[in-house]
């Protein structure tokens, strides 16, 4: 692994390569090769977070009511976020005319996880869908994202999900005031990873892809926030495998309390 003035390589000869050159290609809207000014290297000015499964942990809706729904729960919670994801690529391949928010997205996939296991308890599935609103952060988020605030970087959350589940996420989790900005692909009507989305977070925090840093658990978000040009960090909590080629394009981190060590490393914040 090298570290190359403001930008992390892991084992790749390519970008070793072209890190040689006076500036670091940044893109914009998809395009490699567009540099920002002469002789300046690409600093981060914000980092932008993807939200269920990065900042919110998404199984903490049925954890809460494990009780109710059996040892089997978690299981059924992995089944139901993999529909959830499921829907959203298929409705966004399908066509604009088949979009339809995350929260009705959740709803549906948790039907079709509460079919798939044999849970008919209607009440209980109700409580675990209006917990799916009010997830618990993972720990270490608030400190992580004042901290990241302090050394002057701009924070923002850029999420599949509509703007009222994000609204009360962050309210009920606490860290709606850590936040500059919180995006929905509900304004651009496609979910991640089409490349409108990581376009809607450059041009609203008014920045080029490589002044990103963009922090996803999701493996394919990260790797669809590479493909458009941001420089990506992968948390990799559960010690998942590689996949998407993110052990070249990604740094890769246990968890988000390494965050700021690994942004100052950088050269930033
Ligand atoms: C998000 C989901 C996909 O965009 O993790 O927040």
């Amino acid at each position: 692994m090298l570290l190359i003035r403001d930008y992390l390589i892991i084992n790749t000869k390519k970008k070793v390569a072209a890190s040689c050159s006076n500036h670091w290609p940044v893109r914009r809207g998809g395009q490699v090769g567009k540099t920002v000014s002469s002789g300046l290297m690409v600093q981060i000015r914000a980092v932008v977070f993807d939200a269920y499964g990065t900042l919110l942990d998404v199984h903490a809706a049925m954890a809460r009511h494990s009780g109710r729904l059996g040892s089997n729960w978690p299981q059924i919670s992995a089944d139901w976020r993999q529909k959830q994801l499921e829907y959203s690529w298929v409705r966004s391949l399908a066509g604009s005319g088949h979009h339809r928010d995350f929260w009705h997205l959740t709803d549906a996939a948790l039907a079709w996880a509460a079919a798939r296991h044999g849970v008919s308890d209607e009440a209980v599935l109700a409580d675990v869908l209006t917990a799916y609103r009010t997830l618990d952060a993972y720990p270490e988020v608030p400190a992580v994202l004042k901290q990241l605030r302090d050394r002057g970087l701009a924070t923002a959350i850029l999420s599949n999900g509509e703007p009222g589940m994000l609204a009360d996420a962050t309210r009920s989790a606490g860290i709606d005031a850590l936040l500059d900005h919180v995006l929905s692909v509900e304004t651009v009507g496609v979910f991640k990873p089409d490349p409108a989305v990581y376009r809607l977070a450059e041009q609203r925090l008014g920045l080029v892809g490589g002044q990103v840093a963009f922090v996803s658990s999701n493996p394919w978000d990260a790797f669809g926030a590479h493909a458009f040009g941001f420089q990506v960090f992968w948390i990799n909590r559960t010690g998942q495998p590689h996949e998407y080629d993110l052990h070249q394009n990604a740094a890769e981190l246990t968890g988000l309390a390494a965050l700021p060590d690994a942004l100052h490393a950088r050269g930033s914040g």
